[in-house]
Formats: C-alpha cells, structure tokens, sequence
C-alpha cells in the first residue's frame, strides 16, 4: 500500500469548512486498521470541536457495523471527506454493504493509502483527519432528556459508541 500522495499537512486553524455540511451532505468514510487489517464505513454523524484543549472529532459507530471492531481495537482512525457529489455510489456501497461480506476497496475502486502514521485513508479523498481516540462511551438510553429520540433512532436498541479524538492530522488534497 502506497503512502499518501498529493497531500498538504496543514494545521487544523487553518481548516475552513462549514461542518455541519460537510457531514449532513458530503458524508465520510470512517477507517480504523492497519495495512492488510482495516475497515471502512460510510458515516454522516459526528462533530468537530474542541475539548480538553485539543481539536476533537467524535464518530458514532453502531455496535452490529463491523467497523465497530476495528474502531474498538485501534486507537487511531482516519476521517475522510471526498467533495460533494463525488463518490455517491462508491460512498453507498460502504454505507449499506459490510466489510464482513465484501472487499470494499476492491468492489468500489477506492484506492487505499497510509498516512505517515500508517493510518488507512483513500487517494480519492480531499480532506483526511487522522483521529488519536481519547474517550469511548456507548449512548444509554437512560441519559436522554427527550426519550423520542431513543424510540425513533434505537427501537433496534443498537446504541451508538461514540469516540470523542485528538485530530492529530489534518491533511487536504493539493489541486
Ligand atoms: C449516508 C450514510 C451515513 C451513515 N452514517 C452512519 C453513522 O454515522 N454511524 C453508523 O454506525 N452507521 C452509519 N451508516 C451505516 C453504515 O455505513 C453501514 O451500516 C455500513 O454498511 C457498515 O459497514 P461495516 O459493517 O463494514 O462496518 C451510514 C450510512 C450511510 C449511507
């Protein structure tokens, strides 16, 4: 596996994105693993902030996603965004097809590279966040204040592990 090319490290002040758009309509694959081990998902919930003085992203990956595995035994993933419109079909295979049943990489043409780190992202990606884990939690549904959530969004009751990481990279394709 190639390391990634055409890629600038920038410093995460520097980003200028609108979030709440890049998640709801670009969506990103969540990857966790190691070269010839890993997994990706497609995933449109998540954040960005800050937190104990660190730049944080935080995925929210259900227990049953086969990606859960890699995100539990890994302590680095990478978040990676590809531009609106781009990749819809390839992003749909990640996100309704399992990693358990299908080389993802190999049915979509999504070419895996390592970032320095020897985290696992796509050469097609645009912006790539490479996530160090801080703290892992599963939602309860005894801690919501609007319980509609829980019976609309877990009626499977397959609640989230949210991962609240360190953005220790942040790299953005160089056009
Ligand atoms: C647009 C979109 C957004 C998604 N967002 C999430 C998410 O935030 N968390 C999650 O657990 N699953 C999410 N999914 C579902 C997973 O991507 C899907 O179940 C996938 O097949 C899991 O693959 P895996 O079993 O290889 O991990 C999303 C799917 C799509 C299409």
């Amino acid at each position: 596996m190639d390391l990634i090319q055409g890629f600038e490290k920038r410093d995460i002040s520097l980003l200028e994105e609108n979030v709440f758009d890049i998640l709801d309509k670009e969506w990103m694959l969540v990857t966790a693993g190691v070269k010839d081990n890993f997994n990706t998902m497609t995933a449109s919930w998540g954040g960005f902030g800050i937190l104990w003085n660190k730049p944080v992203a935080i995925a929210y990956v259900r227990p049953q996603r086969y990606t859960h595995k890699y995100t539990e035994d890994n302590d680095i993933f990478t978040l990676s965004f590809f531009g609106h419109g781009n990749l819809r079909e390839e992003l749909m295979f990640c996100g309704s097809k399992s990693g358990r049943d299908f080389d993802k990489p190999k049915e979509t043409g999504l070419i895996p590279v390592t970032t320095p780190i020897g985290a696992i992202t796509f050469q097609q990606a645009r912006l790539v966040f490479e996530c160090r884990k801080l703290y892992a939690d599963d939602i309860k549904p005894s801690c919501f204040i609007d319980s509609s959530i829980d019976s609309k969004i877990y009626a499977a009751k397959d609640y989230h592990r949210f991962y609240i990481a360190e953005i220790i990279g942040y790299y953005e394709k160089q056009s």
